[in-house]
């Protein structure tokens, strides 16, 4: 079974309008494209003979150590996909032993999903126009014990996202054929409709009664996006955040360099699963000069389009310290809940080390920039970086 085994379970059993907000992306879907061609434009060079018995795919992040480099990424809404999904993450995440990222737009309390047994919990904010909103759930998150703030930059002005919209009518209802293909998912009525369409747990409160109705609510919060946020910002969380704190959502090196000055502790490159600014590169194009520019010891992890183990070990490779999974976590999700989001993690591990054994590269601390090759344009943005040509074995990288 593979991640696009999951997808097609997801697609049987989820209404349409749901299955297109999760893989719907901004405007003309180039950055979703790309995000995935990306990977068909770097190619692995293995070493053979290697004795690849002892292989192992575990590594090392803020001084702990994860089963896989994986770290499941904020998504809001799980709860519509299955009941309870946010719970089904987390506790999936527990059990394989890597850390998940709880949405701001959880259908969860923050409180709820750090206290489950395990968890490594990481914590993701919106920031909000109305600041002590941002500071009050900056306080819940480290007095619910949550490991990082993962603090999401590029989603201040909203992405475009008109798949999604066309099936909503103007009160913000689905649509009368939207409706009607929910009568075809007997499944998902009953995991989900039944028991009580879930809500914006963590902003719930905040929320003004007119818009309680969960597609207004969703569209309330974006409209409490802040577009005046900015650096100082980041140093102003910097302050009152004690433990780790993640950049999620630049892609440049220069931003990256920044984030590592400000005192951040690592940063997601990411383009938000392109569903943001359309057009926009891949944080993996970017992440070897990211990588040569910050220096070894800064945590780069980096997402979009993660469905393969041979993705993931590209990414190490090319120097990040772990990746994030949107979409391959909800396909698991939304096919079989917690036991989906295990079975994702697990095909993503058995595919890791089987990629790790065939290329000869016993521990992710062996994965670097010599094991990789590439073809095509965007490979000379990925070439042309001191990083790569500094560490690119017998130079056919730098040619
Ligand atoms: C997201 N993403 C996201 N990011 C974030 O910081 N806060 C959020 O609430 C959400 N919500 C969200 C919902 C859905 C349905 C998707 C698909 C994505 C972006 C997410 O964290 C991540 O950056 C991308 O999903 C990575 O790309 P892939 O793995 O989905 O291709």
């Amino acid at each position: 079974m593979a991640i696009s085994d999951l997808r097609a379970r997801m697609h049987r059993r989820l209404p349409n309008f749901l299955t297109e907000y999760i893989e719907g992306g901004a405007e003309e879907e180039l950055t979703i494209r790309e995000n995935r061609e990306i990977f068909s434009r770097i190619l692995f060079r293995p070493n053979a003979l290697i004795n690849a018995a002892g292989v192992d795919a575990s590594t090392q992040l803020f001084g702990q150590t994860l089963r896989l480099p994986v770290v499941v990424a904020p998504t809001g809404s799980n709860g519509l996909y299955w009941h309870e999904g946010d719970q089904c993450l987390a506790r999936a995440s527990a059990a394989f032993g890597i850390p998940f990222t709880q949405s701001t737009v959880s259908n969860a309390r923050l409180e709820d999903i750090a206290a489950l047994p395990g968890v490594r919990h990481w914590m993701q904010l919106y920031v909000f126009r109305p600041r002590d909103f941002m500071e009050e759930l900056v306080a819940r998150a480290e007095a619910a014990g949550s490991e990082a703030l993962v603090v999401t930059v590029d989603a201040a002005a909203f992405g475009n996202r008109e798949w999604d919209r066309r099936n909503y009518s103007r009160d913000m209802e689905p649509t009368f054929t939207n409706k009607l293909d929910v009568l075809r998912r007997p499944h998902w009525m009953a995991n989900v409709l039944t028991r009580g369409l879930p809500t914006f747990a963590n902003v719930a409160d905040k929320v003004p009664p007119a818009a309680r109705n969960y597609r207004r609510t969703a569209s309330w919060t974006r409209e409490q996006m802040d577009l005046a946020f900015d650096w100082s910002d980041i140093a102003m969380l910097r302050r009152i955040w004690p433990r780790h704190l993640i950049i999620k959502g630049l892609v440049t090196a220069d931003d990256a360099a920044r984030a590592a000055d400000v005192g951040a502790d690592g940063v997601v490159l990411s383009n938000h699963g392109g569903r943001q600014l359309d057009g926009m590169v891949s944080g993996l194009s970017t992440l070897p000069e990211a990588r040569r520019r910050v220096g070894d010891r800064f945590t780069i992890l980096v997402d979009g389009g993660f469905r393969r183990g041979t993705d993931i070990v590209k990414a190490l490779a090319l120097g990040a310290d772990a990746v994030m999974v949107g979409r391959a976590a909800l396909y698991g999700l939304a096919a079989g809940g917690e036991a989906g989001v295990t079975r994702a993690l697990v095909i993503l591990e058995q595919e890791v080390l089987r990629t790790m054994a065939l290329l000869g590269r016993l521990t992710v601390a062996d994965l670097g920039p010599d094991c990789l090759s590439g073809r095509g344009d965007p490979l000379n943005e990925l070439t042309a970086s001191p990083f790569m040509r500094e560490n690119a074995g017998d130079g056919e990288l730098a040619a």
